[in-house]
């Protein structure tokens, strides 16, 4: 089921190759650009919990910026030899803002 939410203004999106926190109705998201392609995500790392974020790029994925697990922006899923996944949510630019879909989350609302 979708639920479109606001994340942000189009003017706050990251630069590509950055990572930013953000928040929608409670929910934490690492919105991501990858070379201009946008990526949400689950902030939490499900390592320790730590702000993807706050994070880096390296190629497609997001570094966690506690110890380095680097989860796919496309798929979640977190570089060998990890074996973890966190949630990836569909985003869209409308009018002057960007909006997350948080209808196909899976991810637990505060
Ligand atoms: S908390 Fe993210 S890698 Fe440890």
């Amino acid at each position: 089921m979708s639920h479109w939410v606001r994340l942000c203004g189009v003017k706050e999106i990251p630069e590509p190759g950055s990572v930013m926190e953000a928040e929608a109705e409670g929910v934490a998201i690492c919105l991501a650009n990858v070379d201009g392609r946008l990526a949400a995500l689950d902030n939490w790392c499900p390592h320790r919990r730590g702000p993807l974020g706050a994070g880096w790029i390296e190629g497609e994925a997001v570094v966690c910026p506690w110890h380095s697990w680097a989860f796919n922006t496309v798929t979640g899923i977190a570089e060998p030899p990890e074996r973890a996944r966190v949630d990836v949510m569909p985003v869209k630019i409308e009018n002057d803002d960007l909006l997350v879909n948080l209808g196909d989350s899976d991810v637990p609302r505060l």
